[in-house]
């Protein structure tokens, strides 16, 4: 992509409408605009990150065995009368009336979609286990939307819901989700701590959230150190087979949000020097809950020896959008945002010092068609701004590798390669560089 041609507005000054880091660099990066109160436009550079982590959750749901579909956004009012929650769930629902009086909502989670689904498809206790999921936008009218894209109305989460014939089986069908969840995070360079969880509305008896220690976390939390040293599973992991034990490895250690703290089992099961009590933000959230919406709803099948059983049920969800700002928060300096290659918008800012200049021009042209070809990302700047400003942008947008063009290297064969994150500068040759950025970015695409 060339900068000249690219959308890309650029704030220089931070804005004072945001709070916390994540949300200044959002905004100042020109990722993301505020439409109305908690609801956002993805610009143009801030959408190439969303879609980024998208795929990274959609690859590791796959790969443990989930099932893509796509639920609407708007869902009717008589499911949710259904399983009683339409009164229930309060304010936070955006309800909506249409020209024929009918009750509508914006969906601010699915189980009753899937589960009508799911209860209308399915013929023989022969087709469980399944989980379905879908990537949607979901509406939840906040009281206070803030943090940017970390709370708004208007977000884009996974959601996905496990079916099971037996709590045992359905227990199962949760260490493998757990599982997923690690790898998810971790590809995305991120620490996130599973920590026994409130069900809240949703209700059941085995929750957790996945927390990324952040200062600005909006949970309290506490855990035990080791925590963040345990090896998430490897890429091939056997996710057809029992996962409990990678879920106990996780579970064995004191790790709780505030509304399930025991301070007393804290003190007696963490020595001191190993308890963490940090700020976290909840980027997943899992729940099995049995069979509170299928018997609700009829979501019943007929079991090896005719009986009709209520389906077991668990829900997943992960904050996508959220999820944007939380890698910000975990990832930058005084200069901008610090993107992990996995999630980066580009993997390779190229800049040209002297845009005009036939030779530079030429090294720059012939860098940009080789690193593109080999499927590499690359912003370049060509644009003819002042070489300040060019490398304050860059390092604002964070993208990990920068490679810098001037007229002076050119004429030696030579250019600039710097690493965002550790600052590292190194003199290259042209070839040098294409084989040298070529093989980071490819060995760094997947973390894990
Ligand atoms: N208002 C919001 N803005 C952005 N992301 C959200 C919001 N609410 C929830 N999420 C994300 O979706 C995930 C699943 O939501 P869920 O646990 O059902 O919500 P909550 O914790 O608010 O009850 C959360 O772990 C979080 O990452
Ligand atoms: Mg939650």
């Amino acid at each position: 992509m060339h900068l000249s041609r690219y959308f890309m507005p650029i704030l220089r000054e931070p804005p004072k409408e945001a709070e916390i880091v994540s949300h200044q660099l959002m905004l100042r990066a020109g990722m993301i605009r505020q439409s109305a109160a908690g609801i956002y436009s993805w610009l143009p550079l801030g959408y190439r990150v969303l879609r980024k982590i998208e795929q990274i959750v959609r690859q590791e749901q796959d790969r443990a065995g989930a099932i893509e579909l796509l639920m609407p956004t708007i869902q009717s009012a008589d499911m949710w009368r259904e399983s009683g929650r339409y009164d229930d769930y309060g304010k936070e629902m955006l309800r909506i009336t249409d020209r024929h009086k009918r009750d509508l909502l914006f969906g601010p989670t699915a189980e009753e979609v899937i589960t009508s689904i799911f209860r209308d498809g399915i013929k023989s206790y022969k087709e469980l286990p399944r989980n379905l999921y879908n990537i949607q936008w979901k509406f939840r009218d906040e009281i206070r939307p803030r943090f940017g894209v970390m709370r708004g109305r208007e977000f884009l989460m996974k959601d996905a819901y496990s079916f099971d014939l037996s709590k045992e089986a359905s227990r199962l069908s949760y260490a493998r989700m757990f599982a997923a969840y690690l790898r998810t995070f971790a590809r995305m360079g991120l620490k996130a701590i599973p920590m026994a969880a409130d069900t809240g509305p949703i209700g059941g008896d085995l929750s957790h959230e996945f927390i990324v220690l952040a200062k600005t976390g909006e949970s309290q939390v506490f855990c035990h150190s080791d925590l963040l040293e345990i090896e998430v599973p490897a890429a091939n992991t056997n996710f057809q087979g029992d996962l409990t034990e990678v879920m106990e490895q996780w579970i064995g250690a004191y790790a709780a949000t505030e509304e399930m703290h025991d301070a007393k089992r804290f003190e007696a099961e963490v020595p001191k020097d190993k308890r963490v009590e940090a700020r976290g933000i909840e980027v997943g959230h899992i729940f099995h809950f049995g069979t509170k919406y299928s018997e609700a709803m009829g979501a019943r099948v007929q079991g090896p020896d005719g009986n009709l059983i209520n389906l077991e049920m668990g829900s997943y969800g992960v904050g996508i959008s959220r999820l944007v700002g939380a890698i910000i928060e975990a990832g930058h300096d005084d200069s901008g945002i610090i993107w992990p290659v996995s999630v980066a918008p580009f993997e390779v800012g190229l800049i040209n010092l002297r845009v005009g200049d036939g030779a530079t021009d030429s090294v720059c042209a012939d860098i940009y068609a080789k690193l593109t070809g080999a499927g590499i990302e690359v912003l370049y700047d060509d644009t003819d701004e002042r070489a300040g400003a060019k490398f304050s942008t860059m390092d604002l947008i964070g993208l990990p590798y920068q490679v810098v063009v001037g007229p002076k290297g050119v004429k030696d064969r030579q250019v600039e390669l710097k690493d965002r994150k550790s600052g590292e500068k190194q003199t290259m040759s042209f070839e040098g560089v294409i084989s040298r950025v070529i093989e980071d970015v490819q060995r760094n695409r997947i973390l894990v």
